[in-house]
C-alpha cells in the first residue's frame, strides 16, 4: 500500500526544525512538538493563544474521566463504564500585546520564524520577530520543557528583545483549567480554590466524576522588577504585568510550574492544597536556569547509552533519536502505576489508553535501555491484578482477564467485539514477564509479582478455552486475535500458541520455586487456594492444544476455516478506500481473508527460535501479500521477517517510514497525537530487525545485515548492567562492551564473550542489503 511522506520539516541529526511556520500544519506540528516526562505531558501549542486552528492539549498521565455506555446496560460482560484520560489545565497560559495589539501568529505579522525541538538537551524553543501594525519590530523567544528530573515541574521562558523602539510589553501569564477535551467538546473541570499574591498564584482543579484533582501553582520572575497585578478569572488565575522592553536590550520572564496530582478521591482539597503549597515552595528557590541544567543533563544520560547512530541516512537518524526521544518521554520507571498510552501524552485519540503494545511492542526497548522501568510497567499489571480478576468474572471466567484498553485497570473498550474476544493483552503480559525475567534475571519480581500474575492469567485460559467434542483438541472458540478483521472465530493460531507457551512458562516457574523459593511458593498456593490439579489440567491443555498447521505447505492457518475464506488482492483496492474502516462497511472487512496487522507472523516473531528459517519463509511469503497494515505496529514485524530471509530490499521498504512515520505525517493523523507505541516498534525494527538480534532463546543472538541505503549504523544495549555496543558497517561487525563486565553473546550462529577491547567480524555477503 502506498504511504508517503509529507515532508515539511528541517532534516537534522540532532533537533527537530519547524521553519517558516505552516497554519495548514498546526495541529500536526503540535504533536510532534509534544512534550512529556511520563507525570504529564504538554502538545507544541503556541502558548500566547492561536485563533487559528489549534488542538491545545495538556494531559497527565492516568488522570481521567468516566463515561457511561447505556447500550450496553442489559449484556453481561460488555463494558458498561468507559473511562478516558482528559484534557488538563494550560499551565502554559500566556498573552502578548503592544500598544493593544494582541500577538496572535493568526494574525499578526511575523519574521524570522522557527521552532526547534533540540532532543540532545530536551528542550523546546520559538522565536521570532513580530511587526506591529506601527512597525514595531519585537523579536520574541519562547522556551519550554517538562523536567524529567522532577516530574511535577514544567518550566516556561520568555525573552523579548525590541529591536526598533523603546516601549512596554503588556504581559498576562497564569493556570487556566478552561481547556476544553477536543473529542467530546466539554471542559471537565471545577476549581474549588485559587489564591494569588506576589510570590506565586496557585488554582486547584477538580473532575467531577472521578475526583480526581490538580493542584498548579507558578512561580514568574524576571531580569527586571515586575509589578504583577493578580487577576482571577472562573477557573483561572494569573498575574498581569508590563515588561519594559529597551531596544537592543534582552528581557527574560520565567515561569517555574508545579502542578500536583492527586488521584485518591478519598484525600480532602484542602490536605491536598496544603501539600501542594508546601511543594511549591520549592519554586521560589529554584531558578530556571538551573531547572534547565538538571534536566539537559539527564538528557546526557539517556544518549549515553541509547542513541542509535545511522551514517548515510540523515532523515532515519533523525527519526529514530526523535523515536528514542519520544519513548523516554513517554515513560522512563519513574511511577510503577503508571503505563504507556497508544498515544503517550500527546493526544486524545486511544483515550490515553494502554493496549497490549506495552508488552509486545515497548518493553523489549526498556528490558535494554532502562530495565527498571520494563519493571514498573509490569508491576502496573500486578497492582491491576484485581480489576483483571474482576473482568474475567464478568467474562464469565476465573482467573485475570487484562483489559484491550485501560488507565485504571478497568477494561475500558466498548467495541465489545475487541473487549470481550481479544486475549492477546493477557498473554503479553505473560510473554513480558518471560522477556523480562530471561533478559535481567530478576527472580525478586517473578517470586513476589510474576508467579502470582502468571497463575492468574492461566485460570483465565484454562477456564475460557474449551475442549472440542468433534477432536479432543483444546482451544479457544469466539475470540478475535490480534488480526482485528477476523472476529469471533474457532482457534485463532495466535491465541491459541500464546495460550500453550503460557501456561508452559508458569508450570516452568512453579517447578523452579519449588525447588529455590519454596516457601514463597507455599504462601502463594495458600493465598491462591491453589491446588496442583490445576498443573495437570493446564498440562493436559497443553498436550492437547489445537495449533491449526497445514503439514503440507508449513503454513500455519490464522483460525479454523481461514484457508477457506474468499481471497481479496489488496494491491486492487483503491487507495481512496484506506483507511478501510472509514471506507467499507464494518461487517465487510471481515469477510475475506485481508488482515490488518501480523497474526501468525506476530507469535512467530515473539517466539522465533521455536521456528525454523524455512517456516518462517512459507508463513512470511503466504501472510504478507495479505496484509494491509492498517496498524502501524504492522510494518516493522514485516520487516524483522524480511531482514531475516534475506529480503534486504523489502526489509528496507517495510522499515522506510517507521522512524519517520510522525515526522513526516504518513498516516496522515499525527494532528491527532503521535503514534508513540509504534515508535517503539520502529527501534524493535533496527535492533531486531537490520541488526537481527533474538532474545527469547538461551543466548541473545545478533545476526546483523546493513541496508544498502546505509554505510554505517550502531545501537546500543544495556544487558546485565553492561552497555553493549554494536556497530555495522558495508564491510564488518564490531561488537564491544562500552562499560560494565563481559557478557556472552551470540553472533551469526557462534558464541563469543565479548569484553571491552570487543570483536570484529566480517559481514557475511548474505547480509549486505
Ligand atoms: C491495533 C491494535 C493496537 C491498537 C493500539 C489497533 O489499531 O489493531 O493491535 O493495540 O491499535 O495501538
Amino acid at each position: 500500500m502506498q504511504k508517503y511522506a509529507d515532508k515539511y520539516l528541517v532534516v537534522n541529526p540532532w533537533r527537530i526544525i519547524e521553519q517558516n511556520f505552516d497554519p495548514e500544519r498546526n495541529n500536526v506540528s503540535e504533536s510532534i512538538f509534544s512534550l512529556g516526562n511520563e507525570y504529564m505531558g504538554i502538545r507544541g501549542y503556541f502558548e500566547e493563544g492561536y485563533s487559528g486552528g489549534s488542538f491545545l492539549g495538556s494531559y497527565f498521565n492516568g488522570v481521567y474521566e468516566i463515561g457511561e455506555d447505556a447500550a450496553a446496560l442489559h449484556y453481561k460482560g460488555i463494558v458498561k463504564q468507559t473511562h478516558f484520560m482528559i484534557n488538563a489545565l494550560d499551565w502554559l497560559y500566556t498573552r502578548i500585546s503592544l500598544e493593544g495589539e494582541n500577538l496572535d501568529l493568526a494574525t499578526s505579522k511575523i519574521r524570522d520564524y522557527e521552532r526547534v525541538l533540540d532532543l540532545k538537551t530536551g528542550i523546546l524553543s520559538r522565536s521570532f520577530t513580530w511587526e506591529t501594525s506601527k512597525g514595531k519590530l519585537l523579536h520574541i523567544c519562547f522556551e519550554r520543557f517538562v523536567s524529567m528530573t522532577s516530574p511535577k515541574h514544567g518550566c516556561q521562558r520568555i525573552t523579548f528583545k525590541a529591536l526598533n523602539f523603546d516601549g512596554q510589553v503588556e504581559v498576562s501569564m497564569g493556570l487556566d483549567f478552561n481547556t476544553i477535551h477536543r473529542s467530546t467538546g466539554k471542559n471537565y473541570w471545577n476549581c474549588p480554590k485559587v489564591h494569588g499574591d506576589e510570590a506565586a498564584i496557585s488554582i486547584m482543579g477538580k473532575t467531577s466524576i472521578t475526583e480526581q484533582k490538580i493542584y498548579s501553582a507558578a512561580v514568574v520572575t524576571s531580569t527586571q522588577a515586575l509589578d504583577k497585578a493578580v487577576v482571577e478569572r472562573e477557573k483561572y488565575i494569573g498575574y498581569e504585568f508590563r515588561v519594559k522592553a529597551v531596544q537592543g536590550i534582552e528581557v527574560n520572564i520565567d515561569k517555574l510550574v508545579l502542578n500536583y496530582v492527586e488521584k485518591d478521591k478519598s484525600i480532602d482539597e484542602s490536605d491536598l492544597w496544603a501539600e501542594g503549597t508546601k511543594l511549591a515552595e520549592e519554586l521560589l528557590t529554584a531558578s530556571y536556569a538551573e531547572e534547565k541544567k538538571k534536566h539537559s543533563s539527564y538528557w546526557e544520560r539517556v544518549w549515553d547509552t541509547s542513541d542509535i547512530t545511522i551514517e548515510g541516512d540523515l532523515e532515519n537518524q533523525q527519526g529514530i533519536r526523535y523515536c528514542i526521544f519520544q519513548m523516554h518521554q513517554t515513560y522512563h520507571g519513574e511511577d510503577p502505576t503508571l503505563n504507556i498510552g497508544a498515544k503517550g501524552l500527546t493526544g486524545e485519540a486511544y483515550n490515553g489508553h494502554t493496549f497490549w503494545d506495552t508488552e509486545t511492542y515497548c518493553l523489549p526497548f526498556y528490558i535494554f535501555n532502562n530495565p527498571k522501568a520494563a519493571r514498573n510497567l509490569l508491576e502496573y499489571r500486578y497492582n491491576t491484578l484485581e480489576q483483571a480478576l474482576e473482568r474475567a468474572k464478568q467474562l464469565d471466567c476465573e482467573g485475570a482477564c487484562y483489559p484491550i484498553a485501560t488507565l485504571n485497570g478497568r477494561e475500558a473498550c466498548t467495541l465489545w467485539q475487541h473487549a470481550s474476544l481479544q486475549f492477546q493483552p493477557s498473554t503479553a503480559v505473560a510473554y513480558g514477564i518471560f522477556h523480562y525475567v530471561k533478559i535481567t534475571g530478576d527472580k525478586e519480581f517473578l517470586y513476589e509479582m510474576g508467579c502470582e500474575t502468571l497463575i492468574q492469567i492461566c485460570r483465565f485460559l484454562a477456564t475460557r478455552g474449551d475442549w472440542s467434542g468433534r477432536t479432543g483438541e483444546f482451544g479457544y472458540f469466539g475470540v478475535m486475535g490480534p488480526d482485528e478483521f477476523q472476529m469471533m472465530v474457532n482457534n485463532n493460531c495466535y491465541t491459541n500458541y500464546m495460550a500453550k507457551k503460557t501456561f508452559e512458562y508458569t508450570i516452568d516457574v512453579i517447578r523452579e520455586m519449588k525447588d529455590n523459593a519454596a516457601e514463597k511458593l507455599q504462601a502463594l498456593f495458600a493465598k491462591l487456594d491453589f491446588s496442583e490439579s490445576e498443573i495437570n489440567n493446564w498440562t493436559k491443555m497443553v498436550n492437547k492444544m489445537r495449533i491449526p498447521l497445514d503439514k503440507a505447505t508449513g503454513i500455519y492457518e490464522q483460525h479454523d476455516g481461514y484457508f477457506d475464506l474468499p481471497h481479496v488482492d489488496i494491491n486492487k483496492i483503491p487507495v481512496e478506500d484506506f483507511p478501510l474502516y472509514n471506507h467499507w462497511s464494518y461487517d465487510r472487512i471481515y469477510r475475506n481473508d485481508m488482515i490488518k496487522q501480523p497474526d501468525v507472523l506476530m507469535f512467530m516473531f515473539l517466539y522465533s527460535e521455536d521456528f525454523s528459517l524455512e517456516s518462517k519463509r512459507v508463513n512470511y511469503e503466504f501472510y504478507e501479500p495479505r496484509c494491509i497494515h492498517e496498524s502501524s505496529l504492522s510494518p516493522s514485524i514485516h520487516s524483522i521477517f524480511a531482514s531475516e530471509l534475506g529480503k534486504h530490499r523489502e526489509a528496507f521498504e517495510f522499515f522506510k517510514f517507521a522512524t519517520r512515520m510522525d515526522l513526516d505525517n504518513y498516516n496522515r493523523n499525527t494532528n491527532e497525537g503521535l503514534h508513540t507505541t509504534s515508535i517503539a516498534a520502529s527501534w524493535v525494527n533496527i535492533v531486531y530487525g537490520f541488526g537481527g538480534m533474538r532474545s527469547d532463546g538461551n543466548y541473545i543472538k545478533m545476526n546483523p545485515s546493513i541496508p544498502k541505503e546505509w554505510q554505517s549504523y550502531s545501537f546500543k544495549i544495556l544487558y546485565k548492567g553492561s552497555v553493549v555496543s554494536v556497530s555495522v558497517n558495508k564491510e564488518a561487525v564490531k561488537v564491544k562492551v562500552n562499560s560494565g563486565q563481559k557478557v556472552s553473546l551470540n553472533i551469526y550462529g557462534s558464541n563469543y564473550e565479548i569484553d571491552e577491547d570487543g570483536i570484529i567480524l566480517p559481514l557475511p555477503e548474505r547480509q549486505k542489503g
